[in-house]
């Protein structure tokens, strides 16, 4: 992977308003708030599949579509979440209820989301 886990780690305090990382012991990694689902073991997972997270039906049908999160596209996707989906669903209307964009540092942050995806 070509990002820096410690820079990520840091980084990941701008996604700590709306995601937690806790693992499936119930150990919290990450406090955070709930406004987005929870990040442990998002590397490897099917795109909007978090189990009992509401989330909009773009990054669903993503998913469904075939989209495992994955170091690239997790830096993508938090980039521009808007425009990822829509260039992955190539549809103009898609929608992202995360508005959040990382300006910089998403390989890192990716990078340290893969060293809390243990599966
Ligand atoms: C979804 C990462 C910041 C709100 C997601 C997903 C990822 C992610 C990977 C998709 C997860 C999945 O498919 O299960 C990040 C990272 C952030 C960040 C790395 C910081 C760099 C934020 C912030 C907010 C937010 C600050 C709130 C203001 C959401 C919401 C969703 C989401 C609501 C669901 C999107 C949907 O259903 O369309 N985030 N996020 N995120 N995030 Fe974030």
């Amino acid at each position: 992977s070509a990002g820096d886990i410690a820079a990520g780690e840091k980084n990941f305090r701008k996604c700590k308003a709306c995601h937690a990382i806790v693992d499936d012991a119930g150990e919290v990694i990450q406090k955070g708030g709930k406004t987005g689902p929870n990040l442990f073991n998002v590397v490897g997972r099917q795109a909007g599949s978090a189990e009992g997270f509401k989330y909009g039906k773009s990054l669903v049908e993503a998913g469904e579509n075939g989209l495992i999160w994955d170091e690239a596209t997790l830096a993508a996707y938090m980039t521009n979440p808007v425009d990822f989906l829509r260039e992955t669903l190539d549809d103009s209307k898609a929608k992202s209820k995360m508005s959040f964009k990382l300006r910089k540092g998403g390989e890192d942050v990716a990078a340290y989301l893969a060293s809390v995806s243990p599966a």
